[in-house]
């Protein structure tokens, strides 16, 4: 056999090869032998070919391939023939090769799982194992998909003039609202870099250096506790721009996104609709509504008040939803188990009213005793809702309500099918508040982060308003969301030192921290800094976002588990002594 490991790949071969010699390299995905032939599927990146030996043509080559295990390497040499069964589910079905050649290159042990679309593997040993996980087709295919929603991020940036500038990984920490990884400096003992939670600073600093526009796609490190859609090291399409104004920054990135849709997906996505925050809260309880389906909130106050039903009378906010064609399925012992879920600590309903509209026209609710079905009927006139159909209701403080009453929506759109593949609807949510009052500390957060501008009209009351003016500042800020997923934020930015000195003041830094942590931020400030404003894309959200898929992880090629840790290297570990006594961790007492 020559040196040459491959004329085609395993996902190439069709009819119009057959009669050609041709040598294959890949995996060994299956064998099977019936009577007199032996048969191999042969995979690799691009595809799957059936191998096939003749007992009787050659006895010793089908003996050996008899012998070969799952994930075996080997590279064959053949014959492109016609298949007698052709297999139309798959690329290469019309052929096979009738092998001449066969060479082991590398043996494999039996993988820990089956390296199938389906597998039996577990999450961990997966992770664990992440190598050969990656070889099954889902996974490889998120890969393949993240490199081209890469390539064509640069394309569209390319196009519209943004140059990519990298920005260092060893920082001075940036606040984002998460904690930050720290990493000991050898030569300057006792002190530390922080890894950055995203470039925020850096590419404002590019913009007062006159780059105009920026973007980079960058990892950014946050140790904050972990779900589906947070990863410890994720990555953004970051961007900046100088001289613009939000609906600049808007119509540029509806503009990507759209780009990125049809170039990947060959998908038209309309224009965004755009709603502010205090809409969004009040129609759907969440900053980031998933748009898929309807179910709106409905406020009931009016005529859910002053019926002597004592929870209703207390509350600041009677509201509910309905959820359709339910009415008739959903047995007490149901509803029970749903009231009980709205109860979980992660919730924490106090308790969930409903209305059932039998199909028969007869209506069943929690509240009879309070209210006439004539009453109940003006609700579900309010409410839209028609026999068959459920209206659930909670009451008490608006704003927690209106959360509550979000994961119902979630739950119920999730239980009727209402979030379907392959549907996308994006959204712009503007105008968030500026600070967000935390009752705990009693202090202010930046509701984005600390360099967000306030709206144009706020400015003045931001610098010199009371305590009460400041809970009502609106920012220049905004989200995308893609089908109630939060796919990007952003702001225009402070770009004056006075405004921006307020603002750390107002979030309880002390002049002395404020220029200690960000004097070289303000201080550029004082040296011709343009108007600006950007956006930072979760790229691995967006990546799973665009596939349908909830969690990132299957995204990201070596991600963390829910503890942090990377199961395959096994990080984070221990370090020796020395290592610790060279970063001057540890104090050496022999020395003393
Ligand atoms: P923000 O903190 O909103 O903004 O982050 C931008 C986007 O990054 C994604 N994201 C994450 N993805 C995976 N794992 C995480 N732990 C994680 N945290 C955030 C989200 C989010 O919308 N510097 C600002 C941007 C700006 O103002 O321009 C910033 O980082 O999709």
């Amino acid at each position: 056999m020559d040196h040459m490991y491959r004329s085609h790949n395993c996902g190439e071969l069709r009819a119009s090869h057959i009669g050609q010699g041709v040598t294959l390299s890949g995996w060994v995905q299956k064998g099977r032998d019936l009577g007199g032939m032996t048969f191999v599927d042969l995979r690799d990146r691009y595809g799957i070919t059936q191998l096939v030996f003749n007992l009787d043509a050659n006895e010793e080559l089908t003996m050996a391939a008899r012998k070969l295990g799952r994930e075996f390497v080997v590279q064959i040499k053949g014959q492109v023939e016609e298949r007698s069964s052709k297999n139309s589910n798959r690329a290469t079905g019309d052929i096979e090769i009738n092998v001449t050649e066969l060479k082991v290159l590398n043996a494999s042990m039996t993988p820990p799982f089956t390296i199938e679309d389906e597998t039996d593997g577990g999450d961990d040993i997966r992770m664990k194992y992440r190598y050969m996980d990656i070889r099954r087709n889902p996974v490889r295919d998120n890969m393949i998909f993240r490199s081209k929603l890469a390539l064509e991020t640069r394309k569209f940036l390319d196009s519209q003039d943004f140059v990519e500038v990298e920005t260092p990984c060893l920082i001075k920490s940036t606040p984002e609202g998460a904690r930050d990884f720290v990493v000991p400096s050898r030569l300057n003992p006792g002190q530390f870099y922080a890894l950055p939670q995203s470039p925020q600073t850096f590419k404002q600093l590019l913009m007062i250096a006159g780059m105009d526009k920026y973007f980079q796609i960058v990892k950014c490190f946050r140790d904050e506790d972990l779900r589906a859609d947070r990863q410890p090291e994720f990555t953004q399409i970051d961007c900046e721009m100088s001289f613009v104004t939000i609906e600049d920054i808007l119509n540029t990135f509806e503009g990507l996104t759209k780009h990125l849709f049809k170039h990947t997906l060959d998908r038209d996505l309309g224009d965004f609709p755009r709603m502010s925050y205090d809409e969004a809260m009040e129609r759907y309880g969440s900053d980031k509504p998933d748009l898929r389906f309807d179910m709106e909130f409905v406020e009931l106050n009016d005529i859910a008040k002053g019926h002597d039903f004592p929870i209703f009378d207390a509350a600041e906010l009677v509201v509910g939803i309905c959820a359709k064609g339910i009415a008739d399925d959903y047995s007490n012992k149901d509803m029970k188990k749903l009231t009980e879920w709205m109860q979980r600590p992660q919730i924490g309903a106090k308790g969930l009213i409903y209305v059932k509209l039998m199909a028969d026209g007869i209506i069943k609710s929690t509240v009879g005793k309070y209210y006439t079905d004539d009453q109940l009927r003006i609700w579900a006139d309010k409410m839209g809702a028609e026999p068959g159909d459920v209206m659930f209701i909670v009451s008490g403080e608006a704003e927690k309500v209106r959360k509550q009453l979000n994961e119902l929506r979630l739950e119920m759109g999730s239980r009727l099918g209402l979030m379907k593949d392959g549907d996308f609807k994006p959204l712009w949510v503007i105008d968030f508040p500026l600070l967000e009052w935390d009752e705990d500390s009693e202090r202010f957060h930046a509701m984005h982060h600390p360099f967000t501008s306030p709206k144009q009209e706020d400015m003045n009351r931001m610098l010199t308003g009371d305590h009460e003016t400041m809970k009502a500042l609106r920012a220049d800020a905004y989200d995308l969301v893609i089908n109630g997923s939060e796919i990007g934020g952003g702001s225009i930015r402070i770009h004056d030192r006075e405004l921006q000195s307020r603002n750390f003041d107002l979030l309880g830094f002390t002049k002395e921290e404020a220029e200690e942590q960000f004097g070289f931020l303000m201080g550029a400030f004082e040296y011709g800094a343009p108007p600006h404003g950007g956006i930072a894309f979760g790229f691995d959200r967006l990546c799973a976002v665009m596939n349908g898929q909830s969690s990132i992880r299957d995204f990201i090629a070596f991600p963390k588990n829910n503890q942090g840790r990377d199961m395959m290297i096994d990080a984070p570990s221990p370090v020796d002594g020395d290592q610790l006594n060279d970063l001057n961790l540890v104090f050496d007492f022999k020395e003393d």
